[in-house]
């Protein structure tokens, strides 16, 4: 099975840490966020994905690497100008030529999921359908795309961003297509998979289909410090091995023994917590420095950031490299 992920995007909400790491090569827990997805794939029968990149694709690729990932093949290709979701999708498929199979997957790749796309492929081919949306239920529907389903899985409507906080079964950004669907999107501009595509297939061969799991679009702080625990705490099912429930230590940490750490942590290689020292519900990434004294809470620090003994990081986001003073 073949897979399109999107990594297009520019993970504005996460600058600082995005200004110098592409969010799908930012560090969650101990690998880059993309290699959660890679490895979800390959769970579902994925040998080869195409990563369609559009920004600092170089970084991504040392992050993941050239090769495979848990034996799925990777190739990387960057549109030469802003294409869409729908743009970008048939500008990777076209990368593969004659080998692009009949049937592929196409992924948003800016979520942390374990839903169950064995299920959705074979909801997709049981109905004969021409594209299948996994659907994830959520309280307020208001930023994602809106599906209305009848019972026999067609779509009745897709709506994206409504704006509107009602709860519903939403985009989870996975899908199954056929290959005719590249039909409908014109080649070499920009094009949307969510409002020029999806609207113009229901009642043609549209379906969907709510998955079981776990599922969250990671793009803003909060949420990346909630995906950590989730993933530390075992709600969602990663290939991570925490140190404790909620703790994550990584290799050559020095951690003097009058610092706490924790119940919640994520300390990446080669940190050092000094005397005193607390670090709690936060994420340092690896070579960070917290001074004696210092106090993290509820914050990411980037990699190579130092706190100064007695300084207080609350809420925040350092940058890579940067020093905090007290
Ligand atoms: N290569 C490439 N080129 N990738 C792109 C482009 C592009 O021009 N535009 C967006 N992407 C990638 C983003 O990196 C992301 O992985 C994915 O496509 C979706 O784009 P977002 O900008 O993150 O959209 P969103 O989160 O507001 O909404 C989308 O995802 C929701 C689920 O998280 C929509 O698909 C919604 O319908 C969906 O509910
Ligand atoms: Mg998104």
């Amino acid at each position: 099975m073949q897979a399109i992920v999107l990594v297009g995007g520019m993970g504005t909400r996460l600058r600082p840490l995005t200004d110098t790491v592409p969010k799908p090569a930012l560090t969650l827990v101990d690998r880059p966020f993309l290699a959660y997805m890679i490895e979800w794939l390959a769970e579902h029968g994925v040998t080869e994905a195409v990563l369609a990149c559009g920004f600092l694709p170089d970084q991504l690729r040392e992050a993941l690497g050239d090769g495979e990932h848990a034996g799925v093949a990777l190739t990387y290709v960057v549109e030469p100008d802003r294409r869409g979701t729908a743009g970008a999708i048939r500008y990777a498929a076209e990368s593969l030529g004659d080998r692009l199979e009949d049937r592929f997957l196409a992924l948003n790749g800016d979520v942390l999921t374990d839903l169950d796309l064995t299920t959705l492929l074979r909801a997709h081919e049981d109905r004969g359908a021409r594209a299948t949306i996994g659907l994830y239920p959520v309280e307020d529907s208001s930023v994602y795309g809106l599906v209305e389903c009848h019972p026999d899985g067609s779509v009745l409507a897709f709506t994206e961003k409504t704006g509107e906080a009602v709860p519903g079964e939403i985009n989870a950004g996975a899908y199954v297509l056929e290959r005719s669907v590249l039909d409908l999107i014109p080649a070499g501009r920009q094009f949307s998979i969510e409002h020029e595509v999806f609207p113009r297939l229901v009642g043609d061969g549209l379906c969907a289909l709510r998955l079981d799991g776990y599922w969250m679009d990671i793009g803003t702080p909060e949420r990346y410090l909630q995906a950590t625990w989730d993933i530390l705490e075992r709600r969602v099912d990663t290939a991570v091995r925490p140190t404790a429930p909620g703790m994550f230590v990584g290799a050559d940490c020095a951690l003097a023994t009058t610092s706490r750490v924790g119940p919640r942590a994520v300390v990446s290689a080669g940190c050092a917590v000094e005397a005193e020292a607390t670090v709690d519900a936060s994420v340092l990434l690896p070579g960070c420095t917290v001074g004696e004294g210092a106090r993290v809470r509820g914050s990411i620090l980037g990699a190579g950031a130092e706190v100064a003994p007695g300084a207080e990081v609350l809420d925040a986001m350092v940058a890579e490299n940067e020093r905090v003073a007290p």
